[in-house]
């Protein structure tokens, strides 16, 4: 059963696809407002979130099907003792397709091996995200028009923002891509994704702490937010949560054609100030997720013969 865990799980070929279908129902959205008349997505979300939740919701809704979840452990079996695979199990007789969050990494993958319909990793603790790739991936295509020789700079959390990991492995398999990695000492980019990933694929990177002097350089910059919620101590996140915080002034010397991403929620790593800049992607970004669902739901349906 196909399914979609890792961003990797895609070609390239396969993900242009997506991004094509997601073009053609920005363009023509009527004209798929009934295809998944009487199909059910399960939202299985053991961590809070609100919009990628919500964005796989619209994105069934937008298809005609209907929606099935819950929204946190609390109000699941889990609760009960329940594992992952049992629950996967338990909702292949419900839905036709899942999208599961969960805290611990590798939970939806556990879901996809028992499952028998296919199953979306909507976010496993700080590992991967993919789904939030693929609206990072419509959001480049549309503002640069393709995905080579760009120069990415992502900023903040890149330890445990795992929207970060899945974009990196994403670009890496495109020619020319190179890689600024700003952040504090304490939330570098892990060791195994620069080694597996950057490394591996022969991405050019580098490491800094200088926002301002990296900004020249870069086609996007990719903001983030450190992640309070996988700190051992909240001294820690109170003394590192507002290391970079990208104002108007931090952008004089940026490309006039820069594009500034983040996966959202912001705190305050981005000014509200600069959401007025035509420069700003973030809400577009947001748009662009929803499309990219809608064209991976149908896809893994199609695969999976439900459609
Ligand atoms: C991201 C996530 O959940 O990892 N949010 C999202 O899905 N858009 C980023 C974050 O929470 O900071």
């Amino acid at each position: 059963m196909r399914s979609m865990i890792d961003v990797l799980d895609f070609s390239v070929e396969e993900l242009q696809e997506l991004i094509d279908t997601a073009n053609d129902i920005i363009e023509h959205p009527a004209a798929y407002s009934e295809r998944c008349h009487g199909k059910k997505l399960a939202t299985l979300f053991f961590e809070p979130s609100t919009r990628t939740r919500l964005s796989f919701e619209a994105a069934m809704y937008e298809l005609g099907g209907n929606v099935i979840g819950f929204s946190e452990a609390a109000s699941s079996s889990a609760a009960k003792g329940e594992s992952v695979a049992d629950t996967a199990k338990v909702i292949s007789c419900y839905a036709d397709i899942i999208a599961m969050r969960h805290p611990k990494e590798g939970a939806p993958l556990v879901a996809a091996m028992n499952a028998s319909i296919p199953v979306i990793n909507a976010g496993d603790g700080g590992h991967n995200h993919p789904t939030q790739t693929l609206a990072d991936l419509l959001t480049i295509y549309r503002e640069k028009g393709g995905f080579e020789n760009l120069t990415l700079g992502f900023c903040g959390d890149l330890k445990f923002g795992r929207t970060v990991h899945s974009l990196i492995n994403a670009m890496s398999r495109y020619p020319g891509t190179k890689v600024v990695l700003i952040s504090p000492e304490e939330l570098k980019l892990p060791s195994y994704v620069k080694k597996d990933v950057l490394a591996a694929k022969g991405v050019p990177y580098v490491q800094t702490t200088d926002l301002e002097g990296a900004m020249p350089e870069l086609d996007i910059l990719y903001m983030t937010r450190v992640q309070r919620e996988r700190f051992f101590n909240e001294e820690d996140y109170l003394r590192l949560k507002d290391s970079y915080i990208l104002t108007p002034e931090k952008l004089k010397n940026a490309r006039k054609d820069l594009s500034i991403m983040h996966p959202l929620p912001r705190v305050n790593e981005i000014s509200v100030a600069v959401d007025d800049d035509p420069r700003a992607c973030y809400f577009k970004q947001v748009l662009y997720g929803k499309y990219m669902r809608m064209a991976l739901i149908l896809k893994l349906l199609k695969e999976a013969g439900r459609l």
